[in-house]
């Protein structure tokens, strides 16, 4: 079995490689920090191969696909993405695009590829990094939050369509509260709620998956709760509780 893992040098990615390494899997490892790709590829049990690529950008998407067409990848995980805080009209535009490229169209691209190639075989599972905030607008976060609902709508979508040709093949999101990675240091930004560890993060969303073929991954009860009530909750009230907690959490790191 062989996985591809985007944004796999810090973080979520790292875990979902290290598990992956552990359970047998050959990986594809991809990240733009060449020392750290090659430092990770030392450590891991299996095959591993590096690929230096920045992925906001449209040409280098695709071309990672053609380097890896032939691998027979099994598992695609579409891990690679950042955030940003601050208020919508403050935002740099030119690193807010940046953000849409990664967490939106390389995510696209790559699962159209690879999702066409795995229905060919008949089989594989595609994992897309969505967030818990995939669920919600978030107030100072606008653009990040609006990324993570195009990943969580267009994986759900895909997933149906699988379900109802009857494919072995599987297209999950995984919507994690917040996690201890880098995440917080690029995006400037510090939340109230207590983080939850990479490595069990990665270690349940591949668990939903695999085993259970799961459409929506939420770790963690407490996550799961609160998804569940903000059901009852007018979006109103939503958004001007999102909007207190994101400026709190500004507040914190300032
Ligand atoms: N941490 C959280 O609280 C949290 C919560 C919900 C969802 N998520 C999602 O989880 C995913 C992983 O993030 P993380 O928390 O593990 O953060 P992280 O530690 O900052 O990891 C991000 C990864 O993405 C890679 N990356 C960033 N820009 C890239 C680019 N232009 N091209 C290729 N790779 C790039 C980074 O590698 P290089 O720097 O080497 O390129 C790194 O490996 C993201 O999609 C994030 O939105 C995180």
């Amino acid at each position: 079995m062989k996985a591809l893992i985007t944004g796999a040098t810090s973080g979520l990615g790292l875990s979902f490689a290290k598990q992956l390494s552990e359970t047998g899997h050959e990986l594809i490892l991809v990240g733009r920090d060449k020392a750290k790709l090659e430092s990770i590829q030392r450590q891991l049990k299996t095959k591993t191969k590096g690929i230096v690529m920045d992925l906001s950008k449209e040409a280098n998407v695709k071309s990672l696909y053609v380097l890896c067409k032939n691998e027979d990848i099994d598992i695609l995980i579409n891990n690679a993405g950042f955030g940003m805080y601050g208020a919508f009209d403050t935002m740099d535009l030119t690193t807010e695009l940046e953000m849409i490229e990664l967490n939106i169209k390389a995510l696209h691209i790559l699962s159209k590829l690879f999702l066409r190639d795995m229905k060919k075989k008949n089989k594989g599972y595609i994992l897309n990094v969505a967030s818990l905030a995939s669920f919600y607008p978030g107030p100072f976060m606008a653009t990040y939050y609006a990324t993570k609902n195009y990943v969580r709508s267009l994986t759900e979508a895909i997933y149906q369509e699988l379900k109802e040709e009857k494919r072995n093949v599987v297209v999950s999101c995984l919507c994690p509260g917040p996690i201890a990675t880098n995440f917080n240091r690029v995006a400037k930004v510090q939340f109230r709620m207590k983080a939850m560890k990479s490595d069990d993060v990665a270690t349940y969303a591949l668990k939903e998956m695999l085993e259970h073929q799961k459409r929506i991954i939420i770790p963690g009860i407490k996550l799961k709760l609160l998804k569940w009530i903000s059901r009852f909750i007018p979006s109103t009230w939503t958004l001007k509780v999102t909007r207190k907690m994101q400026q709190e959490a500004i507040q914190k790191e300032n």
